[in-house]
């Protein structure tokens, strides 16, 4: 049997031992309870409360809006539908860099006020300080290399990242950084395959890869993507298990016609 399929609850250790197995890891985005039911009823592994809600759920051009306050409350509605999955909760923009103090005082607010069980940081290097503070207070940290969106208006673009030998060097040693201070785990975004292959092969911590090949430990996908709600948003590594925008608004207006046409509701549908 499968590791996954053994626990009543994954944690960062199963997650450690899924790797060890060989068995993929499946993580998905939440942002909301009866989506995080939904998903954890399926048997993911990994839900991330990520900081795409501010594109995906407030529909900003970018993470960087979103705020503490708003990804606690997006992560406390996740937490209470969860009974097996992983919740990891991204630190938002202007929550950690350049000061471990407050990357440490946000990471316990989440803790506290969502109860989610790990954070997720973009950055190697630069935000070394800020990981090894969250480490030292026992907190699960997963790190976020490659495209990291937070930095949208260094890089200019969302394109693939470490194209180049000397970013992919920073990338692998960033990498080897933050498995040495102790994250458990990394998302790898955009980025080839090749490289994706080669850091995941050089680290012992599962990889969770994202347009980064199929060589990584896992992969996540921004649940409203892959469910075809976000319509046109359409880079190549997505792929759309259903259709939800056209399906959603069909039976949507259906549901205008009949009441219009005042065949809803019938007898059977009221008191
Ligand atoms: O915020 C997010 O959804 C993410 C994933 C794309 C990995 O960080």
């Amino acid at each position: 049997m499968s590791v996954s399929k053994q626990v009543k609850r994954v944690t960062t250790h199963v997650l450690q031992a899924m790797k060890t197995e060989g068995e993929k890891i499946s993580m998905l985005t939440a942002y909301d309870y009866s989506m995080a039911r939904i998903l954890d009823e399926a048997g993911i592994d990994v839900l991330l409360v990520g900081d795409s809600a501010s594109n995906v759920m407030a529909g900003h051009e970018t993470t960087l809006p979103i705020t503490l306050d708003q990804m606690i409350y997006h992560a406390a509605s996740v937490v209470r539908a969860v009974n097996r999955a992983l919740v990891v909760v991204d630190l938002p923009f202007g929550s950690y860099q350049g000061n471990s103090r407050i990357a440490l005082e946000s990471t316990v607010r989440i803790m506290k006020e969502a109860g989610a069980h790990a954070v997720k940081l973009e950055g190697g290097a630069e935000i070394e300080e800020s990981v090894k503070r969250i480490l030292s207070a026992g907190v699960p940290v997963m790190g976020h290399l490659g495209l990291t969106p937070q930095s949208i208006y260094k890089f200019g673009t969302y394109s693939v990242r470490a194209k180049e030998e000397e970013e992919a060097q920073k990338l692998l040693q960033d990498a080897q950084l933050l498995e040495s201070m102790g994250c458990f785990a990394l998302v790898l975004e955009k980025i080839p395959a090749k490289l994706a292959k080669s850091v995941s092969e050089s680290l012992t911590i599962p990889t969770i890869g994202i347009g980064a090949g199929a060589d990584t430990d896992g992969q996540v996908l921004v649940t409203h993507d892959m469910l075809g709600i976000t319509k046109d948003f359409q880079p190549r590594f997505i792929r759309h298990y259903l259709g939800l925008f056209d399906q959603i608004k069909t039976a949507v207006e259906h549901y205008i016609g009949d009441v219009k046409e005042k065949k809803f509701p019938n007898e059977g549908e009221q008191y």
